[in-house]
């Protein structure tokens, strides 16, 4: 496949009637000398004069902002997700010093800011997501980071021109339609001995079983299967790899996942039962997610 053509295509993207007023105001941020703070919430401080009013104008355009949440001058950016909670989970168990770093569904790319703590040799996103690239751009401005972000999916990543040490795929599995195929893909991008930061939604059951929602899943169309993690670890050893070691598993609560005012549409709490919150509003088990280390050898 050649990545550079998908790469030139995607480009025009940018120019989507969505996205170009975004694009426009990306190129007229002023440029100003800051720091950053990469904690549980990715802050951004400045001693220059920031116009807070222009700034949030700009990022309300970008809306909705899912991952987060960031405070950018005092602007703070209350995002649905916290996702310091997922980072913090995983947090304990990788040391990203010196190594090659993919995060594989970035999104805006909060987990990518919070990986520099570690000094990463490279950090590279991938996200086919106009919208979300556009966030990250506006962060980054700022952050002034080297991270490569690419309008590219799991699906581009066996012809990418690099392999990775470690990568991380979270969020991504319960989205693809052939989930063995989406591990080979993984598999393919990673350097020997390299691992693999993996979560999805997750069934409890000891037998190798998946669940099929029919038009939904917590109201989300685009999720094809929720396995149990032993199913999960059938698919990983399908796929080739060798080392399967369960992390966690996490039950999905209104701390972590909420309607706030960065995003126009529902959250969790729209999602369950309102008579009964261990069911999704389809009767299916709430969202629960399994965090796993995956490696080839
Ligand atoms: C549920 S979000 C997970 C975001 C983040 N990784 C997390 O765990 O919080 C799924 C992300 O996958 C991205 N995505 C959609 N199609 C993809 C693909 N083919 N390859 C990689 N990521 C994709 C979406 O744009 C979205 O940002």
């Amino acid at each position: 496949m050649d990545l550079n053509a998908v790469r030139l295509e995607r480009a025009k993207w940018m120019t989507w009637k969505n996205i170009a007023p975004l694009r426009e105001a990306l190129e007229h941020l002023s440029s100003i000398e800051t720091t950053a703070e990469l904690g549980n919430t990715v802050k951004l401080h400045t001693t220059e004069k920031v116009d807070i009013d222009e700034l949030e104008h700009i990022a309300r355009l970008m809306m909705p902002w899912r991952k987060g949440p960031f405070d950018l001058f005092g602007l703070i950016i209350d995002t649905e997700w916290r996702s310091d909670i997922k980072y913090n989970f995983l947090r304990p168990h990788f040391n990203l010093h010196n190594k090659k770093v993919a995060d594989i569904g970035c999104n805006n790319g909060y987990y990518m800011f919070r990986f520099l703590e570690d000094n990463p040799e490279k950090v590279v996103g991938f996200d086919p997501s106009a919208l979300f690239k556009s966030q990250f751009d506006l962060i980054n401005h700022y952050v002034k980071s080297d991270i490569v972000y690419e309008l590219l999916g799991v699906e581009h990543l066996p012809f990418y021109e690099e392999k990775f040490d470690v990568i991380f795929c979270l969020g991504v599995l319960y989205h693809r339609s052939d989930p063995v195929a989406m591990l080979k893909a993984l598999a393919k991008g990673l350097e020997d001995g390299g691992e693999i930061y993996l979560d999805t939604f997750i069934i409890d059951g000891d037998e190798p079983y998946a669940l099929c929602p029919g038009e939904s899943y917590s109201k989300i169309t685009n999720v094809y299967f929720v396995p149990t993690l032993k199913a999960l670890e059938n698919w990983c050893n399908r796929a080739g790899f060798s080392s399967f070691e369960v992390l966690g598993s996490v039950l999905t609560t209104s701390d972590e996942q909420r309607k706030t005012d960065w995003i126009e549409s529902q959250s969790l709490e729209d999602f369950l039962d309102p008579a009964d919150s261990s069911k999704t509003c389809e009767g299916y088990p709430a969202p629960k997610r399994g965090y796993v280390r995956i490696k080839k050898g």
